[in-house]
Parts: C-alpha cells; structure tokens; sequence
C-alpha cells in the first residue's frame, strides 16, 4: 500500500511532451555525467524511473540500470523506448521493493522522493536505497528545497511557473508538510485542462536523518548536476549519501 498518486494512462502518453523542456540537453546531459560519474561503470537503480528520461542515455554510456516504477503506464512508455532486455523494472513501490543484485548507485531524481507522502515511506525509501547499495555505494536525491520562504503572512500558494500557456502553483499545508502542485495549461483550442500532483515536502536536514536512519552518511550536497554550491538561497538540491565501503551494520542489511 503507497500514499503515491498513481500515474495513469493519460497522464503517462503526455509525460514526454509535456516535461520536454526536462529533455533538453541543457538540462539532462549535466545529470547524466553527474551520476554516470558516481556509477563508476557499476550498475545503477533509479526509483521511480518513469519513462527513462535518465536511465535511457544513462544506460547509453553503458552502465547497467534497472528501475523501479509504481505506474505500469509510465513502464508501457519507456517499454515504447528500450527491451526490458536492455532495461529492466520492476512496477512496485520504491519504498518496499526489491529488485535482485547490488548496486554502485541507487537514484531517485526531479523531486520524485516527494511523492511518497508521510514520513514513513520515505524513511522506507531511503533504507530500501541502502539496502540495494554495495558497499561504498551511493545514494542521490535530487529535489527542490521547499519554497516557503516565498510566502509571505496569509498567502497559500506559490507561483512557479507563469507563461501564457502554464500556470502553475504549489499549495503548502505547514502542519502536514503536505503540498500540492497545481497545473493549469492552455490547450491548442483555448480551453484549460487542470491537473495536479500531491507531494510531502522534505527539507535536506531531515533527509540526512533518513540517510543517517538507512546507515548512509552525506558525502556531498551541491545546488544542481553542474556543481553549483549549494546555499541558503538554493533552491534545489543534489545530495549524495554514501554507505560505508565496510557496511556490515544492522541499519544497511537486506532483512
Ligand atoms: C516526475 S516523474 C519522474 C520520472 C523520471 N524519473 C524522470 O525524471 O523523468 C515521477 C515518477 O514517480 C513515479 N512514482 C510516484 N510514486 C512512486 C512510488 N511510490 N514508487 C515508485 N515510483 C513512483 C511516478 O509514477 C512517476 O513516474
């Protein structure tokens, strides 16, 4: 059982059209490298792979991925793309499944992490990443920090896009750390379609206790796959855990 939203049919036939500008190799190269880098040509897992938009060219440089995707539709779209041959998924739950083999990186990107929706899913999420990781193995989160400080007293959504054809708003409920992203696109014949997504915010504090809790300790948190430092003013983040090249402890066993 997952909090997630299920991604469905119709949602999924869009996916690549509607997150081209997150295709465009100014954007997915800078990430590939990144965690080709830490792959080290070992074999990598991505939670909640969706179509392939990364494991695809990341596979293309000859490392081995796997994935783990809870929409069977997103898995029809990526099966459009590549053999399972060539990439295989498991459909489940990141939070709870396994998939055999052990792993020089295990990634989760474009704040997927947040679509587990308490804190005892991703808590589960992050100690099912240790649990995949070889020893010495990496963890990467990339995920926007949340954008409170845009608010300011009394207002309860934020803008983050704003063009003639996408509006989009976040709504945060700070006692839940709830969040929505609302989406509202102007289609070719002038009407709007609304969609929406459902999320639970993390800050990067308490995903080092996640890691800290999976037995991963924080090896590097930058602002985004090029490297930018990250500050107070990031608003996003790349975070890298690593388990220890001598795991033996409780935390980081397969049970
Ligand atoms: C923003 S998309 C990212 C897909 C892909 N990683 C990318 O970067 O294009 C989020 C994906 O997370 C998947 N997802 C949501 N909850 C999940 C869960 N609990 N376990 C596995 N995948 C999940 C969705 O089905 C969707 O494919």
């Amino acid at each position: 059982m997952t909090s997630s939203d299920l991604w469905d049919e119709d949602t999924a036939e869009r996916y690549d059209d509607s997150s081209a500008a997150m295709f465009a190799p100014e954007v997915l190269d800078p990430a590939v490298e990144f965690l080709a880098r830490l792959a080290g040509g070992g074999p990598a897992l991505e939670f909640a792979i969706g179509t392939g938009r990364v494991a695809i060219p990341l596979a293309a440089r000859g490392i081995p991925v796997t994935g783990i995707e809870l929409s069977q539709p997103m898995v029809d779209q990526l099966r459009r793309k590549v053999p399972a041959e060539a990439l295989p998924v498991a459909v489940g739950d990141m939070a709870t499944t396994t998939v055999p083999g052990q792993f020089s990186l295990v990634y989760v990107v474009w704040n997927s992490i947040g679509n587990l929706r308490t804190q005892d899913e991703q808590v589960q999420c992050f100690r099912n990443a240790a649990q995949h990781l070889s020893p010495g193995g990496r963890f990467v989160v990339e995920l926007w920090v949340p954008g409170i400080r845009r608010f300011p007293p009394g207002q309860s959504a934020v803008p983050f896009t704003v063009t003639d054809r996408h509006v989009g708003l976040d709504t945060y409920d700070m006692v839940t750390q709830q969040g929505t992203s609302h989406h509202y696109h102007r289609l070719e014949d002038g009407s709007v379609r609304y969609s929406y997504s459902n999320f639970r915010y993390i800050w990067p504090a308490e995903c080092d206790l996640m890691a800290r809790l999976a037995g991963l300790t924080l090896e590097q948190r930058v602002a985004d796959w090029d490297g930018t430092p990250f500050t107070s003013d990031s608003e996003s983040h790349v975070s890298v855990w690593r388990k220890p090249p001598d795991a033996n402890d409780e935390a980081s066993a397969r049970p």
